[in-house]
């Protein structure tokens, strides 16, 4: 079977990275059709939309999207429809990705590059599962007012909605403990079940789901001290499953515990199972056209779309191997280098990552 992927490398580095880990997948011996689209600022400059009608169409009818970045200041000034950003605000709403996946990976070559101790990373592969289109970012109501109760009646005030249905925590929860099933076979579902009603159902409503997953281990952990224990002991998590709000705090504390931001990929999928792939990081425009990005996170973000979208776990773990073969060799982009170690371009770095696939 064929696996059809929408390739949108957007602005900035995105072309740069995105033509890397194009080059890696086309290095494996896999039926894909890849093709490419506008996206973001370019899209916008050539087509006057940074989401043209022609590139959502091909998103929607892929089985994945791999993705670079979007943005630039030079768009700064545009009405916010317009701005680079509402591309993928608009590819998120349109193929319903509820299901955002960031993993924070330490390789051990990497260790120096992070905030925390090496003994505490160094190994460290923890997998961050944050709810997407739910929780207080969209509740309704929502708005400004004039207060008529609360401490300062007749004061001006303003107020957001949580709450998440059922079949929203169900899902959510599903992917959670499907992805443990891959790994560690451990989630730990993040909440503030003692203050917060909307956290006390979803604990409820997670541990209802795990019931239908035995060989997976379940437990629950206050969203303060998951903020706690992710810099204490990060390597007791394996799966971390958390609402929207908790889930957009948590995994940027954890990616800094990686300490490389050109290392971490992302996916945000729907319950087809179709999904966008994309760097963690944005667009750099700082180093935009130097060849000296590192286009890592994109690579490791095409072996998550084989995994997660095509359901192709052999090829993913092949990538990720050859990773960590060029990483284990000492090539660094100046982004992740340090004394003793080779430095490369983003190109060579890109070939040596297929000449460790076909080694
Ligand atoms: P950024 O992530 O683009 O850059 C932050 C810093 O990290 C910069 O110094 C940059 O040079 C460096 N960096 C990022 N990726 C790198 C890589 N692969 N290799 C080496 N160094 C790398 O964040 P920033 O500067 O806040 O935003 C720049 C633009 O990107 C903005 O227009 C922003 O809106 C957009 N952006 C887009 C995202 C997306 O497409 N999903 C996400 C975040 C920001
Ligand atoms: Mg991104």
């Amino acid at each position: 079977m064929t696996h059809k992927i929408a390739v949108l490398p957007g602005d900035g580095i995105g072309p740069e990275i995105v033509a890397e880990a194009v080059k890696v997948l086309n290095a494996l011996d896999l039926d894909l059709e890849l093709q490419s689209a506008p996206v973001g600022g370019a899209a916008y400059a050539a087509h006057g939309h940074p989401l043209p009608e022609a590139t959502l169409k091909l998103a929607m009818e892929s089985d994945a999207v791999l993705f670079g970045a979007v943005g630039d200041w030079k768009y700064d000034t545009l009405e916010r429809h317009l701005r680079p950003e509402q591309a993928i605000l608009g590819l998120r709403k349109h193929m319903g990705l509820f299901a955002n996946f960031r993993p924070a990976i330490c390789y051990k070559e990497l260790t120096h590059a992070s905030s925390l101790k090496p003994e505490l990373v160094a190994g460290l592969d923890i997998l961050i599962i944050r709810e997407l289109t739910g929780d207080i970012y969209f509740g309704q109501p929502r708005g400004r007012r004039v207060a008529t109760d609360g401490h300062f009646p007749g004061a001006e005030e303003a107020f957001d909605t949580m709450r998440y249905s059922k079949p929203e925590i169900e899902r959510i929860a599903h992917v959670a403990f499907q992805a443990a099933r891959k790994r560690g076979k451990k989630v730990t579902s993040v909440d503030k079940a003692n203050v917060l009603e909307t956290f006390q159902f979803w604990k409820d409503v997670v541990t209802e789901v795990g019931q239908q997953y035995p060989d997976v281990a379940l437990d629950h952990m206050y969203v303060d001290n998951a903020a706690m224990q992710l810099v204490k002991e990060p390597k007791r998590f394996d799966v971390v499953v958390t609402g929207n709000m908790f889930g957009d705090i948590l995994s940027d504390e954890a990616s800094m515990l990686t300490g490389s931001i050109g290392m971490l990929p992302s996916a945000s999928l729907n319950d087809k199972k179709q999904g966008l792939y994309e760097p963690s990081h944005g667009s750099a425009p700082d180093i935009a056209g130097k060849g000296i990005a590192n286009p890592l996170a994109t690579i490791l973000s095409a072996a998550m779309l084989l995994r997660f979208s095509l359901g192709l776990e052999d090829a993913a773990q092949k990538i990720e191997a050859a990773v960590q073969k060029v990483l284990a060799d000492g090539l660094r982009t100046p982004d992740i280098y340090s004394e003793g170690t080779t430095k490369v371009s983003t190109r060579e770095m890109g070939d040596a990552v297929v000449a460790a696939l076909q080694a």
